[in-house]
């Protein structure tokens, strides 16, 4: 058991598509491997008792894939949310949504809405499924938002309350990105300002439980300072 576990893990799920290719098949196939993984992630994250875990699913880019691909992900969403829906609620996970919500096929978004409010009491953990979303297009909407309801002066708290993740979620300890590239891709732009980062060359379909406590493990070796000194480094008189 690592000695600190982080409280919020964001996930970029990435290499679907090689790990598909690898195996001479097509591209979907491993998106739907990817689920499985998706699902496993949910599951260590509960066993340790991680109260947040944010999966970055779609991005605002993505739309740019070719028509069948994006199609299939926006059943795949959907099918899996059908099918788990009353697990979710029977081991307490809460499933949430951030990203734009006005391009999502209707019949996705249904089922979106519909988990987020069937597993609205559920407390074992909270699952952000990060859907059509930019980091970008996250602080726009943001400033926005925050304009039609009439403010008038930005401080970092003022913003904090129009963003996606509602204010309690505290930003994530740790992001980590399968599948070698080492880039944020425009996700959770605010939120990481202080994240510690882990990159594996792990695709994602491949990345299980063990996997999952490496990362912890690397994690708890961390020293975290947010622009100040470490803990051993603090001066005690
Ligand atoms: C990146 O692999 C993965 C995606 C763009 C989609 C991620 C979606 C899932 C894992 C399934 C949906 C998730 C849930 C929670 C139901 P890639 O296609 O970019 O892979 P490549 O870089 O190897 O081509």
């Amino acid at each position: 058991m690592p000695s600190k576990l982080p409280r919020h893990v964001a996930v970029i799920m990435d290499g679907n598509g090689r790990w598909a290719r690898r195996r001479g098949l097509p591209r979907i196939r491993g998106h739907a491997e990817g689920v499985k993984a998706a699902e496993r992630a949910i599951e260590t994250a509960k066993e340790f008792g991680i109260p947040y875990l944010t999966l970055y699913a779609f991005s605002t880019e993505n739309w740019k894939r070719p028509k069948e691909e994006v199609e299939f992900l926006m059943e795949l969403l959907r099918e899996y949310l059908r099918e788990n829906l009353e697990r979710f609620k029977r081991e307490g996970i809460r499933v949430r949504f951030i990203g734009r919500r006005d391009r999502i096929p209707r019949r996705t978004l249904e089922w979106m809405e519909r988990v987020e409010r069937e597993t609205e009491n559920c407390n074992a953990v909270t699952v952000f499924v990060a859907v059509d979303y930019g980091g970008r297009d996250e602080i726009v909407r943001a400033a926005n938002r925050a304009l039609e309801a009439g403010e008038r002066f930005f401080t970092e708290e003022v913003l904090r309350r129009y963003l996606d993740l509602p204010p309690e979620v505290p930003d994530p300890d740790l992001l980590i990105r399968t599948a070698g590239e080492r880039r944020i891709s425009n996700f959770l732009l605010w939120y990481l300002a202080y994240t510690e980062l882990y990159f594996t060359e792990v695709l994602w379909p491949d990345f299980d439980r063990e996997e999952f406590l490496k990362a912890l493990e690397d994690y708890s070796r961390r020293k975290r300072k947010f622009g100040g000194l470490a803990e051993d480094e603090e001066e005690t008189d």
